[in-house]
């Protein structure tokens, strides 16, 4: 069969807790209703190639995956939570989206493998190493030329609107919102090989949507002296 699952086989060797997440998996499924019309631009904006493997991680109860699930992508969709992933995997009417367990900053892929990985409200939740870690294994799994999209917060510019929206979104996240929304993720992308190259925002600025083409000069130059 040729699903990008075929892809997995490196060993999870650092598995991380996520207990954060246990017991959300229901009532999450709430946002995924809320959230479809950003779904649907998400797929608009990545516009991958036809017959592309597609990478989603964090993948939450699926909302992401089934949207480029639903376009005929090969979509493979990991997260560390066991029950959100069940609440994925009932969910799934998909027969070329696949569900696995996996840790997003130590992925059980092979270099290269995907033409196309998204990551979606994830990035605020990790501190600012996991984030590095996230973003290099995207890279590392995405083929040169290929496409990263990043999904996450924002703030609007108007001064009294983006005022409440942080001390909104502050009263239920962790502390790792404020550092995200503070961090530079264009250059941070660079660092990891990925070049921005489409900046879009939803919502009256409350959500943004970063694609980038995965450059990793070093994969290159790799591939082009064997
Ligand atoms: C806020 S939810 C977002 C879910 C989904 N991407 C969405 O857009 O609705 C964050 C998800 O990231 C997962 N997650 C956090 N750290 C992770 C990691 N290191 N590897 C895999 N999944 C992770 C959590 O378990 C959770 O399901």
């Amino acid at each position: 069969m040729d699903h990008p699952s075929q892809g997995i086989g490196v060993a999870n060797k650092h598995p991380t807790k996520n207990p954060e997440f246990e017991g959300w998996a229901q009532p999450y499924t709430l946002l995924d209703l809320l959230f479809s019309r950003v779904r649907t631009r998400v797929v608009e904006i990545t516009a991958p190639r036809e017959g592309s493997k597609v990478l989603d991680l964090g993948t939450g109860t699926g909302g992401q995956a089934f949207a480029f699930g639903e376009k005929g992508f090969k979509v493979v969709a990991v997260d560390l939570s066991e029950k959100m992933l069940s609440v994925a995997r009932r969910r799934n009417k998909y027969g070329n989206v696949v569900f696995k367990k996996a840790d997003a900053t130590s992925l059980p892929f092979r270099d290269s493998f995907f033409d196309v990985s998204c990551v979606s409200f994830v990035l605020h939740e990790v501190d600012h190493q996991t984030r590095e870690r996230i973003l290099a294994e995207m890279s590392r799994v995405t083929k040169p030329g290929g496409t990263t999209t990043i999904v996450d917060y924002a703030l609007p510019k108007n001064p009294v609107f983006k005022h409440m929206v942080f001390s909104f979104v502050s009263s239920y996240e962790n502390n790792n919102y404020p550092n995200f929304l503070w961090s530079n993720l264009v250059k941070l992308m660079e660092k990891k090989g990925i070049r921005v190259e489409e900046k879009h925002s939803m919502f009256m600025g409350t959500i943004k949507i970063l694609r980038g083409i995965v450059t990793k000069p070093w994969a290159v130059s790799q591939t082009s002296v064997s």
